[in-house]
């Protein structure tokens, strides 16, 4: 048979090239689109209807006539690539599609055809279900719907946590990865090898945050933190994004409502983006805003919370105060409050070496983690100790050689002050708030045991 060209029709206007997000404003204007197809439906001969996907949306297409009868069009792959010129048209009473709208296609291009056959993109991820094939393929699941759905919201909430301190006169700093000091206990320490000289892979930027009060004053910084994690938990990472902010004279309670106030306003402010708010509710149809203030109750009281509600050990026996409370009993008092709670005042024997402790009772600290239903911790902080020797005896029960924090020290030399932050987890936040089953679902390429790639 002869083989059909297209050819664009001169007499039309010229297409203006645009991305998908903004077709709504573009309605009834000649455009032009490239991206994947994401979906394909032909009816009958002469009608084909292709959902194209640009990352900025999904737009409805429709070919008909001779467009649909090329050699490409009849050979048409998902995750093609195309390019395709027309006019935006509100769809008519009935039909249904992406922003209720399609493209009427009056010419297109083939950019690039993906394989059909075994190699199909079809073949690759839609009918696959173990979970360690599908991380092995994740550069293609996150095309997907949900996938890329997870990506957008992390890339809208990572803005609106920028502006949220930003408005408040933080500023934003770049602490180093490789470092010679521990934060969070050795235990899960990743070590590398630094020219001659052993380093470790940070677990937090909270050290290098401390040293910028004097010079910037507060302080946040975005940053991987590196966890050598021993536990398999749905909640776990090797590498994840830490959010982690330090405030100079403040004092215990205004660092809660600096959390507070963090959640609260980084919510409102991806809210108020129509495309994002609708990708969160069609994530997570049940979400809702945290009511302020957050419930605040003390380690003691959890203790006890454990107690009254029968929630024991795997061996039978109640948690005691001065233990540490671990994932399972945490998140079945987290689900049963079903609301964000700031857990207060730990043990000093469970908490970090620089944690202050309080004034009225010193076996506890000036410490919080938040807990959010379905997800348990999503943040962990306090105030700092300021006292020098109170701090030199924070690492000696910790065993830690105070000599290589020489400059952490230092802080407690030249002008010390009250001061305290916290970090919180950008996956965990987002498991919650996106109803994710594990943080895995919510970075690009997640990290965890045995898991490195791609
Ligand atoms: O409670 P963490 O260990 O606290 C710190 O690192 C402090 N130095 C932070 C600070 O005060 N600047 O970790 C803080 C948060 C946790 O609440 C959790 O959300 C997240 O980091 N996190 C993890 N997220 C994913 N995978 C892991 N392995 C994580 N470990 C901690």
């Amino acid at each position: 048979s002869k083989k059909i060209v297209l050819t664009q029709d001169s007499t039309l206007p010229e297409a203006k090239k645009i991305k998908i997000r903004e077709s709504i404003n573009r309605r009834d204007t000649r455009v032009k689109i490239s991206g994947w197809v994401h979906r394909i439906r032909i009816q009958g001969k002469d009608m084909m209807f292709i959902v194209l996907r640009d990352g900025s949306g999904y737009i409805q297409c429709y070919l008909h006539g001779v467009l649909c009868h090329t050699y490409d069009a009849i050979t048409l792959t998902l995750e093609s690539t195309i390019t395709v010129y027309g006019i935006i048209s509100e769809l008519p009473e009935g039909k249904q599609a992406p922003d209720n709208h399609e493209l009427r296609v009056d010419y297109w291009e083939l950019v690039h055809k993906a394989p059909g056959g075994d190699e199909a993109f079809t073949n690759q991820i839609t009918t696959e279900t173990d979970p360690s094939v599908l991380l092995d393929r994740r550069h293609l699941v996150i095309r997907g719907e949900k996938a890329s759905a997870v990506l957008r919201v992390r890339s809208a909430v990572l803005r609106a946590f920028r502006d949220h301190f930003y408005s408040k006169g933080y500023a934003e700093v770049t602490p180093p990865h490789m470092v010679q000091t521990q934060v969070e206990g050795g235990s899960t320490l990743f070590e590398l090898a630094y020219y001659h000289e052993k380093a470790y892979l940070t677990q937090s930027s909270q050290l290098y945050l401390e040293t910028c009060l004097p010079s910037l004053g507060d302080v946040f910084a975005i940053a991987e933190s590196f966890r050598a994690e021993k536990s398999h938990t749905r909640r776990h990472l090797s590498e994840y994004s830490h959010l982690e902010a330090e405030m100079a004279f403040i004092t215990f309670d205004d660092l809660l409502d600096c959390l507070e106030d963090l959640i609260c306003d980084t919510i409102d402010r991806v809210l108020s983006d129509k495309s994002i708010a609708d990708l969160i509710y069609s994530l997570n149809k049940d979400f809702k805003k945290p009511e302020r203030p957050f419930l605040r109750l003390d380690y003691k009281d959890a203790i006890q919370y454990l107690k009254d509600n029968d929630i024991k050990k795997p061996d039978g026996t109640f948690y005691e105060f001065g233990e540490d409370i671990p994932e399972a009993p945490e998140r079945v008092m987290t689900d049963k409050l079903n609301r964000p709670i700031f857990l207060c005042r730990f043990p000093a024997e469970i908490k970090a070496f620089y944690m202050k402790r309080c004034k009225d009772d010193p076996r506890v600290t000036e410490s919080v983690d938040v807990l959010m239903p379905n997800v348990g911790e999503i943040v962990g902080g306090s105030m700092r100790i300021t006292d020098l020797d109170e701090l030199l005896r924070g690492y000696q029960r910790e065993g830690i050689d105070p000599a290589p924090y020489y400059w952490y020290t230092d802080q407690r030399k030249y002008g010390t002050t009250e001061h305290g932050g916290y970090g919180l987890g950008v996956e965990r936040f987002l498991a919650w708030m996106l109803d994710r089953h594990t943080v895995r679902d919510c970075c690009l390429y997640p990290r965890f045991t045995e898991r490195c790639k791609p």
